[in-house]
């Protein structure tokens, strides 16, 4: 691995309910995962990212903490965690662990005291507690929408009203509370003694916030999606962005630095342009910001140039690499994104292949090595509080089918049924049927780690070939990459072929496929 490890790392996400479960209770878990390992070391990749697995009442499925510093028993223990992560440094396996100071749950018990103590107290200062407007204090304190589409406001049994930007069980923090401040810097420490590699930083663009009213225009609705503002002429998210909450990442960089090895902290950004993740990337904060672009994009050559040009461009007079994702724990599974059956399989292994080629770091989510698609759960088994349309994120969090011919596919010992059904379809996408199957998407994942580790690293800069409107093609160093995202076969560029994402061709490549050349110039 080069230094510093994370620059060019492909981190692969684990999903801790979804990934295995030794314990047979249809819910994955920590020893799982550890008794899983070999299989991610064998795939090629450098790291494991761990959605979060602490104590929780799992409304927002561990996204709301209730004890930072421990492991919920749905999980396992803390041994577990400690054994998982000397278990993976003695594979060559880096960790990194979720961490979420946007809010607590509302179990935690500093909100429970916080209720228990009334307004005014010192409890409630820890969170965003405010009276109400109106004559009775009826009204909330301002007119925000939850990310999940709620009011951001619940008002309690003495009138006054807590802020969640989430769910209303995630009550936000009070960042400017040097206890808040203080709790953090010790939690951080508390894993980086156990030896975590990094943190992915939940919702690091939201821990401060301007508490006043979104301006919406006339008739208009407030949202807390800036996307959906922007569309309608509003550039107004006094929720995010604050520049006070940078102030807090220069201090955890300091802790982070300050342990052995190449500790790191990644933040979850949601900016609106790839050029306001620069802030994040400064050489005092994060080491790396997610770069949502490619993830919202759609199967089209206008689209994925847009993507890699702006990240490039925006990324370049700075220090920073990029990083690339097509797929995480939130989103549609990049293979539904792009179509239906086989052709959505081949186009989503050809964004694969060409986000491998990119410089900088790409993360995988647990199961798009299998093609896995989106899955249409029905109603009873959408349970994700963020159900948009009731369709959820609960389709890209199915359990990972590792073996046999039905459910639970060998998620766990015996037949008992996961949290999520498995589809029957699914026999055909596991791991033991995929793995030495020529031409599986299993194999190919592994062929092009492989191909990545060996060709697609070290050099920065990227030189875009002039090729027919629906293609993209790129140097870098000695590869040439292109993807086609036409509906004719288009011409290769000059080279020996290392890797295509689909048949095997003579002189052209088909649509819906990329490849990688390596050329001597
Ligand atoms: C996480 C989500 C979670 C939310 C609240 C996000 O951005 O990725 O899964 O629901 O933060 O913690």
């Amino acid at each position: 691995m080069n230094s510093p490890w994370w620059r060019e790392a492909v981190t692969y996400q684990i999903y801790p309910r979804s990934f295995a479960d030794a314990d047979g209770d249809g819910t994955g878990d920590l020893a799982g995962i550890t008794s899983r390992l070999d299989y991610l070391a064998d795939l090629g990749v450098d790291a494991i990212w761990l959605s979060p697995f602490y104590p929780s009442p799992q409304y927002d499925y561990g996204y709301d903490v209730s004890d930072a510093r421990d492991v919920d028993p749905v999980f396992g223990t803390l041994e577990d965690a400690e054994a998982l992560l000397k278990e993976a440094h003695e594979l060559g396996l880096k960790v990194i662990i979720d961490l979420i100071p946007n809010h607590t749950s509302s179990s935690h018990p500093w909100f429970i005291d916080a209720l228990a103590a009334g307004p005014g107290s010192p409890e409630r200062d820890r969170y965003l507690f405010r009276d109400g407007r109106g004559p009775n204090g009826d009204e909330p304190p301002t007119n925000w929408r939850s990310v999940f589409g709620q009011p951001a406001w619940t008002r309690v049994s003495d009138g006054q009203w807590y802020l969640h930007m989430f769910d209303r069980e995630e009550p936000d923090l009070n960042w400017r509370h040097p206890e808040v401040i203080e709790e953090f810097r010790s939690v951080l420490r508390w894993w980086l003694d156990r030896g975590v590699d990094g943190f992915r930083v939940d919702v690091a663009h939201g821990l401060v916030k301007a508490l006043r009213d979104q301006r919406v225009p006339e008739g208009g609705e407030p949202n807390s999606d800036p996307a959906v503002m922007y569309e309608i002429g509003v550039d107004d998210d006094p929720m995010w962005d604050h520049p006070d909450v940078h102030e807090i990442y220069r201090d955890w960089h300091k802790v982070v630095s300050s342990y052995p090895g190449e500790r790191m902290l990644i933040a979850e950004a949601w900016t609106r342009a790839p050029g306001d993740l620069r802030g994040y990337l400064r050489a005092d904060e994060f080491e790396q910001a997610f770069n949502f672009r490619w993830l919202q994009s759609h199967w089209s050559a206008r689209e994925f140039t847009d993507a890699i040009v702006s990240t490039l461009e925006a990324l370049n007079p700075s220090r920073a690499w990029p990083t690339w994702v097509l797929s995480n724990h939130d989103a549609m599974r990049h293979r539904t994104r792009y179509g239906d059956g086989a052709q959505a399989l081949a186009r989503a292994r050809a964004a694969t292949l060409m986000m491998l080629a990119l410089p900088g770091a790409a993360y995988l989510y647990q199961g798009e090595e299998l093609g896995l698609p989106h899955v249409q759960l029905p109603p009873e088994h959408q349970l994700d509080p963020w159900a948009e349309g009731g369709n959820g994120r609960d389709g890209c969090r199915v359990p990972l089918p590792w073996s046999g011919e039905a459910p639970p596919f060998g998620f766990g010992p015996g037949d008992g049924q996961p949290w999520l059904p498995q589809p029957y379809q699914w026999a055909d996408l596991t791991v033991a049927a995929q793995t030495g199957r020529p031409g599986s998407t299993l194999e190919f994942y592994r062929s092009a780690l492989a191909a990545r580790r060996r060709y697609a690293h070290g050099d920065k800069e990227v030189k875009f070939l002039d090729v027919p409107k629906d293609v993209i093609a790129f140097r870098r160093g000695r590869l040439t990459v292109v993807i086609n995202c036409g509906a004719t076969p288009t011409p290769l560029p000059r080279g020996d072929v290392l890797i295509c994402s689909g048949e095997p061709l003579a002189s052209e490549l088909p649509p819906d496929t990329a490849a990688w050349l390596l050329s001597d110039e």
